[in-house]
């Protein structure tokens, strides 16, 4: 392995030691293997290739500061996965197999874990497939649950800075009764495009609307959303958003640090009395926006509206606040009073 510089990494995929899975057939999860091989082999009539019966979790594992090793909230992402695979129809695995495998998959890459001093983590991808060979639109309970990983540094490219967001007049993620609040890879695919297109003009996320009235603010095609104003936490309350372990986390936060949080339907034009915004997630922690803009066509001139927060790049108090709150409970720089962390 080449020395990596854990200063300069970005958030892409990589070719670490191992992969930790196992499969789900004949009614039970096999005892979890290590590969070194990277990739796996199916059926071309695979459910997963032909109606994306797939879901995935996003976690991170930090060396902290006392050269601990901690999993960030893997209960959390254990309950949603399991949450996911039944809307699927799927075999899901138990918290405890869950987080034995996270825990192997760290373990078999410690290479790959950045040392504490650079802020940078160990990002777990668990993934489950539907790979039973069929054409019937029906569940069949035969899957692949895989967890890889990859060091990883910003989202974005830089900690703590502020982007851009656009608000897509023409396009939606999830529908009323959909699958919006279910981390399945169906959700990313519709945003592949808009995000291309928003990135040809400069900005940096995509913030969905509701798809039925477009009255209210959803969330992000990468994370959830949340506004301050005042002394207030602010974030939508929305059956079609996932429902994100760092917003639930940084709710306990702001609300510990004395702030109020309100969790309700936060209407567009409330967008205009917010002090901060910004986006939360694993992947994006908090990322701030400088401003976001209503376009009504994506593809085309025209600004309906600009909301503006920060010049580009400059972040808010309480981002900052919170941002050092959350990621030095991580990092083991500050008490974990709620046991967040779970040790390996
Ligand atoms: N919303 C979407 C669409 C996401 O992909 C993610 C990332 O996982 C989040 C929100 C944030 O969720 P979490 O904080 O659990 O990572
Ligand atoms: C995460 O934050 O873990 C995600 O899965 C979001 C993804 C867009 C990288």
């Amino acid at each position: 392995m080449n020395s990596i510089n854990w200063d300069s990494l970005g958030f892409d995929a990589y070719r670490t030691r191992t992969i930790i899975f196992s499969k789900f057939s004949g009614g039970e999860w096999s005892p979890f293997e290590a590969t070194e091989n990277f990739s796996f082999t199916f059926d071309p009539f695979s459910q997963v290739l032909h109606y994306a019966i797939s879901c995935f979790e996003g976690l991170k594992a930090f060396r902290q500061k006392d050269g601990r090793i901690a999993i960030f909230r893997p209960d959390q992402n254990a309950a949603r996965l399991k949450r996911t695979a039944d809307y699927l129809g799927m075999p899901g695995p138990s918290q405890e197999l869950f987080i034995k495998m996270c825990e192997a998959c760290v373990r078999n890459n410690l290479k790959y874990l950045p040392p504490y001093g650079h802020r940078a983590s160990l990002y777990l991808r668990p993934i489950l497939m539907g790979v039973h060979p069929q054409m019937q639109l029906v569940p069949y309970p035969e899957a692949i649950f895989a967890v890889m990983c990859a060091p990883v540094g910003s989202y974005y490219g830089e900690h703590l800075r502020s982007f851009a967001a656009v608000i897509p007049g023409n396009y939606d993620r999830a529908a009323p009764k959909g699958s919006g609040s279910y981390k399945i890879g169906g959700n990313y695919a519709a945003t592949f495009k808009p995000y291309q297109l928003a990135h040809k003009q400069g900005y940096t996320e995509l913030l969905y609307l509701n798809s039925c009235t477009r009255e209210f603010v959803d969330e992000f095609g990468s994370s959830n959303f949340f506004g301050i104003k005042g002394n207030k936490y602010i974030t939508p309350l929305s059956d079609s958003i996932l429902p994100s372990i760092t917003n639930k986390t940084l709710q306990e936060v702001a609300a510990d640090l004395g702030m109020e949080v309100e969790k309700r339907p936060v209407p567009v034009d409330e967008l205009a009395g917010f002090d901060e915004a910004a986006a939360c997630g694993t992947a994006v922690v908090i990322t701030p926006m400088s401003h976001i803009d209503i376009k009504p066509v994506l593809e085309e001139p025209g600004i309906e509206r600009s909301y503006r927060y920060r010049p580009d790049g400059e972040v808010g108090p309480v981002c900052t606040q919170l941002y050092k709150q959350i990621t030095g409970i991580q990092f083991g720089e500050l008490e974990d009073r709620h046991y967040w962390c779970y040790y390996i």
